[in-house]
């Protein structure tokens, strides 16, 4: 998983000050009817038969020595390998390792994600390894996810370009920090947040890919396309289970997906922090969508999609209350570009700054 707010990478280009990680506020928990447990536990046919089917089993899955020098060659050939991959990353410029450094931050931060979406009601693991569907689901998702932090970490390791002690250190606070996305141990926020966050996720390692491309590392290109691939699979899944949502209880279902958006589908990594900038994480996303790999017309484009996938606009036989975020969420997307054609103009509007990136031996990049 990974990438941001308007919800998503919602960055004007101005310098933000004095916003240091906020201590949690409270929080509505544990939100869905006892009843609806229900619905998930009735649906657990279901899951096995569509849900399941969408993991990729191991025998056939790549792993991260896949695409990293072999450490079993003799030390001579292991080091040219090294040094091929030092080469093919001396031309990417500072700021795209600055973005694949966030991306890979956002993804060893694992462990949150896994005990926050464990943590839903009708579909959690209650002693860590269940044969129930939706924690087989679960499990199988993160040891997938699991390979994506791994192999970009090693890889960004042996490329030189980075502060491995920082990136660690910012992990370290990360994990410690938690992700708080407001999903109320509740499986219809946690679906529909996940179908955004993948897709988003999707798009973002695929523009790197294209970037990599650019820059002449076509392995690390492929490696992001790889990684992409798997997170569109992964969204996949996750619109299915909504899908399903909307048509065995719509209302709800629909609610969900305005209550969540209402609320922002923030970043996973949103807590980031490298015990130096206490506006890591803005300025992170400002570069991200300085260089084009997510911003918030991304976010809108996300949106509409969705819209489009669900049927949300032809849905019928809503409550008063799924009608109320029928409309809501059916004229959100003109709202979110307007939006951002304001801060797009404002941000031109302002002198470009610069900003030290504890991750790049705090070398300044030009925001
Ligand atoms: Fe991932
Ligand atoms: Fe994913």
């Amino acid at each position: 998983m990974q990438i941001q707010t308007l919800p998503l990478a919602c960055t004007s280009l101005k310098p933000i000050v004095n916003i240091s990680p906020q201590p949690l506020k409270e929080r509505k928990t544990y939100s869905m009817p006892p009843e609806k447990v229900e619905i998930f536990k009735s649906l657990e046919g279901w899951a096995s038969e569509k849900v399941l089917p969408m993991l990729k089993p191991v025998e056939q899955s790549w792993q991260p020595q896949t695409f990293l020098p072999d450490s079993s060659l003799p030390t001579g050939e292991f080091c040219d390998q090294v040094k091929a991959l030092r080469d093919r990353t001396k031309e990417i410029p500072d700021e795209y390792f600055v973005v694949l450094v966030g991306n890979m931050i956002t993804e060893e931060a694992l462990p949150s994600y896994q005990t926050a979406l464990n943590n839903q009601d009708g579909i959690r693991d209650d002693y860590g390894a269940s044969p129930n569907p939706w924690a087989v689901w679960l499990r199988g998702w993160s040891a997938e996810e699991n390979r994506h932090g791994d192999l970009l970490k090693t890889y960004l390791y042996l490329s030189g370009r980075v502060d491995m002690e920082r990136i660690e250190r910012t992990i370290h606070y990360l994990i410690a920090a938690g992700w708080d996305a407001q999903l109320e141990n509740n499986p219809y926020f946690g679906s529909v947040y996940t179908s955004f966050q993948e897709r988003a996720t999707f798009m973002a390692h695929g523009n790197i890919a294209r970037l990599a491309k650019k820059s002449g590392d076509q392995v690390l290109a492929q490696i992001c396309g790889t990684i992409a691939a798997d997170e569109k699979r992964h969204e996949k899944v996750y619109t299915r289970i909504v899908e399903k949502l909307l048509e065995v209880d719509p209302s709800c279902a629909m609610v969900a997906i305005g209550d969540m958006l209402e609320k922002k589908i923030v970043m996973p990594a949103h807590l980031m922090y490298d015990g130096e900038d206490p506006n890591l994480f803005q300025h992170f996303s400002a570069v991200l969508q300085r260089i084009g790999v997510y911003s918030t017309d991304d976010f809108a484009d996300i949106l509409e999609f969705l819209i489009g996938q669900w049927g949300l606009e032809k849905l019928e036989g809503l409550t008063s209350h799924g009608k109320k975020a029928q409309d809501f969420v059916c004229g959100l997307t003109p709202r979110i570009r307007k939006f951002q054609e304001r801060a797009h103009d404002q941000a031109h509007k302002m002198k470009p700054y610069g900003i030290k990136f504890s991750w790049i031996f705090n070398k300044e990049l030009v925001l």
